[in-house]
């Protein structure tokens, strides 16, 4: 990781996904989490204050160690006990079952092989476990697709590999879950071809 990545990029993400519409969404794609609950690019913690009192244990798998610092303040004022499982959400350092739900939201742009992340998701929960997402990725429409795929080398470039053009349910079907719930929108006060968002639950077999 270079200084960028390390020392800039997780205070930028600690202050655009704190923006607009972000915590309405964070509260209702936190809705239904319980149990031990695995969150996969933890970031800055700004879920934190989101989650409801059903979870009993937080694992969460963020490779920035800035963002777990910035989180400090969200961590001391839970009572949920919150520990930094791993690093990587390619591998992650849980036995086979061992979760009851997880959560990932405007993550699955940034990992490199998402494959790989959902298949780790698949392992760790339990069968019949449920995935809360929301995610930005690839837009409904021709016109917001064509900028998109313009604009997306730049977007890797500056915000950490992060791409704009993931078919976020399709890979999540791709990957054996199955999907419950599913709304799809443009973010309020986002521009279109970041805030093409899907949100929902995918359910592991
Ligand atoms: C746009 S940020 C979202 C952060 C947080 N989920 C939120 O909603 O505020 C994407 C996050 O994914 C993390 N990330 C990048 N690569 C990852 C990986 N391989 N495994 C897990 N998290 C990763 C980044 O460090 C960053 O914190």
């Amino acid at each position: 990781m270079g200084r960028y990545a390390e020392r800039v990029l997780p205070r930028i993400i600690n202050v655009v996904c704190a923006m607009g519409d972000a915590a309405r969404l964070r509260e209702r794609v936190c809705a239904g989490l319980h149990g031990r609950v695995l969150e996969i690019g933890f970031g800055s913690g700004l879920n934190v204050p989101h989650y409801p009192g059903t979870v009993t244990h937080v694992d969460a798998v963020e490779p920035a160690d800035l963002g777990w610092e910035l989180a400090g303040k969200r961590l001391a004022a839970t009572s949920i006990p919150v520990e930094r499982t791993g690093l990587d959400g390619q591998s992650i350092p849980l036995p086979d079952d061992s979760c009851d739900t997880a959560l990932s939201t405007w993550t699955m742009c940034t990992i490199p092989d998402l494959g790989s992340a959902l298949r780790e998701v698949r392992r760790v929960l339990k069968p019949g476990g449920t995935l809360h997402f929301v995610e930005h990725g690839l837009a409904p429409d021709g016109k917001v697709q064509r900028w998109q795929h313009r604009l997306e080398p730049m977007q890797k470039r500056i915000a950490g590999g992060c791409h704009l053009t993931r078919q976020i349910p399709d890979l999540l079907t791709g990957a054996g879950f199955t999907i419950s719930e599913l709304d799809v929108f443009y973010e309020k006060g986002a521009p279109k071809t970041l805030g093409a968002d899907s949100l929902g639950v995918a359910i592991s077999p």
